[in-house]
């Protein structure tokens, strides 16, 4: 993988058919999508239940562009390898989940994938402060996580922003999650982010029988993304 801040639509497959996995990721590849976005949930840290390491690496045979593996798990660490071995690219962990995140980060990197740590609506950007050479991707959520099909929090543009300045000139991507569609994704991408996560801005309206859909939100995103950073 390599880096550029590039805009890239990563679809979530917490949108998709769930009882048609496969052909919905080659779906929204042959539509265009950059990277392919797995919401996995455990009943505990959110109140919704979803994808175990089996299931990722099912599906990773069908992806042949990224798989972003966005965990939303209490505790982590134990399960890290499981998702690694099951060939995630990215694997996202929250602040949110433990005393040690760090360890987390390294934990990620050691098992040979790009370490992403995720933020809460609720929590500071100074939070990543003492981790940003540990870090691949910060995801600033713009949903409280859990569920697909939220209203978009406008407050997170500005946590955005001072983000991209911490940054300054590290590898690091800057990821929104939740209620991205055309409109709010010019915002965020002004504001300095690269990889948009988009369930049902990306599913809506399409299926496997009838995937242009797919193509059209994947494109309505980018374009507005892409105008705003100019
Ligand atoms: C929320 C998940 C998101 C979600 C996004 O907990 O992390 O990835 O599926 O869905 P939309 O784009 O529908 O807000
Ligand atoms: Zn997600």
């Amino acid at each position: 993988m390599s880096f550029d801040r590039s805009i890239k639509i990563a679809p979530s497959i917490l949108s998709a058919d769930f009882a048609n996995f496969g052909q919905e990721i080659e779906a929204i590849e042959a539509e265009g999508c950059d990277w392919v976005h797995v919401d996995v949930m455990d009943g505990h840290f959110v109140p919704n239940l979803t994808f175990g390491p089996p299931l990722c690496a099912a599906i990773r045979k069908h992806i042949k562009t990224v798989m972003d593996v966005h965990l939303m798990i209490a505790p982590v660490d134990p399960y890290i390898q499981a998702y690694a071995d099951a060939g995630a690219d990215v694997i996202t962990a929250h602040v949110e989940a433990g005393p040690h995140t760090h360890r987390t980060m390294q934990a990620i990197r050691a098992a040979g994938c790009k370490a992403g740590l995720a933020l809460n609506p609720g929590t500071p950007v100074e939070s990543v402060d003492y981790l940003l050479d540990m870090v691949d991707l910060i995801c600033v959520m713009t949903v409280n996580p859990g569920f697909g099909g939220q209203k978009f929090i406008h407050s997170q543009v500005e946590k955005v922003r001072k983000l991209r300045e911490m940054i300054g000139d590290r590898p690091i991507h800057i990821e929104i999650d939740g209620g991205v569609t055309p409109e709010t994704a010019p915002l965020v991408a002004a504001a300095g982010a690269d990889v948009l996560v988009a369930g049902s801005g990306v599913f809506k309206g399409g299926s496997v029988q009838n995937p242009a859909p797919y193509g059209e939100n994947i494109r309505a995103i980018r374009a507005a993304a892409e105008n705003a950073v100019g």
